[in-house]
């Protein structure tokens, strides 16, 4: 008899895909994905640690659970284990096991393939299961193959954790150490994935360009090589990967760009601050130049590369030249779109041990200051497409019938009316208006783009 699974996921992308990947670990014990928690058999919070209030969200999240489980215990509807899974997990479990006990299982995020175990364990016995463990063997060794197609755009991981220890995050903590999949692995599921009808790959991994694999001839591969061998599967029309780290920018990888037209032009390369002096607190192990060098030559390397990037303003014993730096750095490069973010001392990290904690209102105030930059640059990066056409890949239907929403080179969401046919493919589209998060164009032509190298046509499906 099936069994209803209801997995709610915080975060990043990382952990959107293992949520993917442990609901295909729980489809032989008989568990289908549902959209509701309401009834459910299981229920697991996939949850992110990385900046404030992510347990607080998870305890009141469990407030809620609690009421659930009672009302199907007492409607006699069985048991609804319920599930704390993620980097709020492999951080604080026994803080939840102790103020929750009705969850039934709290697990890191290397445990995901013990999931069988954990659960005929937690089945058998009342009270938690707490698995926090970085076992010796890697996940990816045991679970299972995708059970279920992953859509026109899929994520895959291909690295996994973070030695880098910059001073403000979890992530080395709660992930562990840097551990890359080996080639013929990834291969393999990209294989499988472009046989689901996956036009797009996005290669996943905390510190993504850090990868370095074995490769097929035995040797060790960096990303830039995987890139190529990627390039190589028939359907596969776009390759995208996040998030970077500048240190890892090497050459072949920046080659990559010039010479595999299946690579996106756009880059998430966080460089978190503009000044030296906090670049070096946050043991970023690079300068705001070195910075600037980098994208110098993956720009001569592409000309139309988009970039996108992570800030953090308010730093321990940031100052107002420091913050002037941050806002320097970014006139210089140009982000077509980036994230920012107000720091926040995360328990456990050396910079949340620092004396010089920034008040709240100086936070705010250089976050408000930065974030009309980026949203001007991003503006005005969407408004210079106005007029041009751009190959756009539909890879879902819009809100509205008769439209589809898909994704630029650039990562700019399109929104144009289309027929679902063009599900899928890559479609020249007009763009006629320029929002600040999205681009709403129309169908060019009844041209669509089959593959990176060549130009069909099909009748207009407009
Ligand atoms: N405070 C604020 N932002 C943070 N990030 C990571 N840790 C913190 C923190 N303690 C941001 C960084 C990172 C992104 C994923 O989250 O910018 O690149
Ligand atoms: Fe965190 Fe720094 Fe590693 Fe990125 S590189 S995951 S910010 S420690």
């Amino acid at each position: 008899m099936s069994k209803k699974l209801f997995i709610k996921t915080w975060g990043c992308q990382m952990n959107v895909y293992d949520s993917a990947r442990m609901a295909d670990v729980l489809a032989p014990l008989g568990y289908r994905p549902v959209d509701e928690p309401d009834g459910a058999d299981m229920v697991i919070l996939n949850t992110c640690h990385i900046r404030e209030k992510a347990s607080e969200k998870v305890f009141s999240e469990l407030g809620r659970l609690r009421q659930l489980k009672d009302v199907k215990a007492e409607v006699g509807d069985g048991r609804m284990i319920v599930a704390v899974a993620g980097c709020v997990a492999q951080a604080e479990g026994e803080e939840i096991v102790a103020r929750a006990p009705f969850v039934d299982m709290v697990f890191g995020p290397q445990t995901y393939h013990t999931l069988p175990e954990m659960v005929a364990k937690a089945s058998r016995k009342a009270g938690s299961v707490l698995n926090t463990d970085f076992p010796v063997e890697s996940k990816f060794d045991f679970l299972p193959d995708e059970s279920a197609s992953q859509g026109v755009s899929a994520f895959l991981a291909v690295q996994e954790g973070c030695d880098k220890f910059c001073t403000f995050c979890v992530v080395p903590y709660t992930r562990g150490a840097e551990f890359s999949r080996p080639g013929a692995q990834i291969l393999a599921e990209a294989r499988r994935l472009v046989a689901g009808g996956t036009r797009e790959i996005n290669l996943l991994g905390q510190n993504v360009n850090a990868w370095h694999g074995e490769g097929l001839d035995g040797t060790t591969w960096g990303l830039g090589r995987l890139v190529r061998e990627l390039a190589d599967i028939d359907g596969l029309e776009r390759i995208r990967y996040t998030t970077s780290h500048p240190r890892d920018m090497e050459d072949d990888l920046i080659r990559a760009h010039a010479e595999v037209p299946q690579l996106m032009p756009y880059l998430h390369l966080p460089v978190q601050a503009g000044s030296d002096r906090v670049l070096a607190a946050m043991n970023r192990k690079h300068t705001a130049d070195d910075y600037r060098r980098i994208v110098e030559r993956l720009r001569a390397a592409k000309p139309d590369l988009a970039l996108s990037g992570d800030f953090i303003v308010g730093f321990p014993g940031e100052s107002d030249a420091d913050f002037a730096a941050t806002l320097r750095l970014v006139t210089d490069v140009g982000y077509a779109q980036a994230y920012s973010f107000k720091y926040s001392a995360r328990p456990g990290t050396p910079a949340a041990l620092e004396h010089a904690q920034l008040p709240e209102d100086v936070k705010d105030a250089r976050l408000a200051a930065l974030q009309q930059l980026l949203n001007a640059q991003q503006q005005a990066f969407n408004e210079s497409f106005v007029g041009r056409t751009v190959p756009v890949l539909f890879d879902r239907v819009g809100k509205r019938a008769g439209q589809l929403l898909g994704k630029s080179p650039y990562l700019q969401s399109v929104h144009a009316d289309a027929n679902e046919r063009l599900l899928g493919r890559i479609v020249e589209v007009r763009v006629d208006a320029a929002h600040p998060n999205s681009l709403a164009g129309s169908v060019a032509t009844g041209e669509y783009r089959s593959s990176a190298t060549g130009t069909q046509t099909v009748e207009a499906t407009v």
